[in-house]
């Protein structure tokens, strides 16, 4: 049994804590449940209580001595941040591409000249197992370091049986290895390889009859996701690689409307999705069908940034009832990054969206995201103890002096990991 830890005097105690389950909308977002004077008491990887710091000192008042105390004063404290959407594994790096769409060049024109997500694929292809753990593990670090402690990671950059296993293999070892949770999605649908150029059909057929019974047998992921976009699949392939893929337990998930509006998000509602990714370019009636069937919408503000692209539209979503979690989507070609604060301040700067929207996006939405909302995203008793204390003194600070990270410490299941 190891000591139990006594966080107390936070100037704001940010625990998201709400008596509502589910993602939240509209103007539960802005509510944070917020403590002044904030304390936590941690046993054994589990909050055991949240309160002010004067109701934690009587209710532990004859263990204090026990205790490892941490003094959070004047610090900002808040839930363990939650990335629901990031391409974790993949070898190999693509600054070649950030310098030609610098030069004018799209990211699709890239990518259907054979770059881009192929590129990826190349180089994933042929890097050894061993090697692809070896350089997640250090962006795992660095999520870490900026106050990230469960990610959502996709395969997709191994497009035939064995380099998606391979991949997702290699998920499976570093959430055995890193302190970080990491849920699994299976991706197999993120581009056509190009050996089935002219034969998108066949490739379809090779996903459903041989990569989901594969990966399901192994029981390698949680979700299941399609790149639904005009040259990739369309809504009819996407349709069918996700309800197939529902028939071995794999939930739903949509890369929508990025690119060029496709009915990416009308999809996702229409077959219960548990989010739709992206969706720069949705349609009001998307957004609308989405809020009506309670499909997150899962928003990368620093891809469209990135891609010199408009950002999707959260403020519209946040008002018409629709969930909204953030995300780096973190991966070599349109995101490499692995700074949810920097996503936080963006979200708020690009998509007008509160500092408290934010983070709730970033941490109660964002755990929803990824079905991990029992055990993660907000500080309540008997939660996972993922605490990040913060060098401000309050949310909207956090937000408001953006491009920096101002993590101080992070807990991960009440150990020091930062
Ligand atoms: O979510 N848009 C599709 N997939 C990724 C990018 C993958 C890549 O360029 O390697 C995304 O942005
Ligand atoms: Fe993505």
């Amino acid at each position: 049994m190891s000591k139990p830890i006594w966080i107390r005097h936070a100037a704001q105690l940010a625990t998201l804590a709400q008596s509502s389950k589910g993602p939240r909308i509209k103007e539960q977002m802005s509510e944070l449940s917020i403590l002044k004077d904030g304390s936590l008491w941690i046993e054994d990887g589990i909050i055991e209580a949240v309160g002010t710091s004067a109701q934690l000192a009587e209710k532990y008042k004859d263990r204090v001595e026990e205790a490892e105390i941490i003094d959070a004063t004047g610090h900002l404290i808040t839930p363990g941040l939650v990335d629901p959407h990031t391409h974790l594994p993949y070898g190999g790096s693509r600054e070649r591409e950030f310098e030609m769409r610098l030069e004018g060049a799209t990211y699709m024109e890239i990518m259907n000249a054979g770059g881009g997500i192929h590129s990826t694929t190349r180089m994933t292809r042929q890097t050894p197992e061993d090697e692809l753990v070896v350089q997640a593990k250090r962006r795992l670090d660095s999520f870490l370091k900026h106050g990230v402690t469960t990610v959502e990671a996709k395969s997709g950059y191994g497009l035939d049986v064995e380099n998606e296993l391979k991949q997702l293999r290699v998920v499976k070892r570093l959430n055995e290895e890193h302190p970080t949770d990491i849920i699994p999605t299976f991706m197999g649908a993120h581009a056509v390889p190009v050996e089935f150029k002219g034969r998108e059909e066949d490739y379809v057929d090779l996903i459903i009859n041989e990569m989901l019974p594969a990966v399901a047998s192994e029981k390698l992921a949680v979700f299941n996701d399609v790149f639904c976009e005009v040259g990739v699949f369309t809504p009819e392939q996407s349709e069918r690689i996700l309800e197939a893929g529902k028939k071995y337990g794999l939930i739903p998930k949509i890369h929508a409307d990025e690119i060029e509006p496709y009915g990416g998000a009308e999809l996702a509602a229409k077959i219960g999705a548990i989010s739709a990714e992206h969706l720069l370019k949705a349609s009001d009636e998307g957004i609308e069908k989405m809020a009506e069937a309670g499909v997150i919408a899962c928003l990368l503000p620093a891809t469209a940034l990135f891609l010199r692209e408009e950002a999707a539209k959260g403020r519209k979503m946040i008002d018409a009832g629709v969930p909204v979690a953030i995300s780096t989507d973190c991966n070599p070609g349109s995101s490499p990054t692995t700074s949810m604060p920097l996503v936080m301040n963006l979200a708020c700067i690009s998509m007008r969206i509160s500092p408290a929207e934010a983070l709730t996006a970033a941490t109660y939405n964002a755990a929803c995201a990824i079905g991990m909302e029992e055990k993660v995203g907000s500080l309540e008793v008997g939660k996972q103890a993922d605490i990040v204390l913060w060098n401000v003194s309050n949310y909207q600070e956090l937000q408001y002096l953006f491009g920096v990270n101002h993590v101080k410490s992070v807990w991960k299941k009440g150990v020091s990991v930062i």
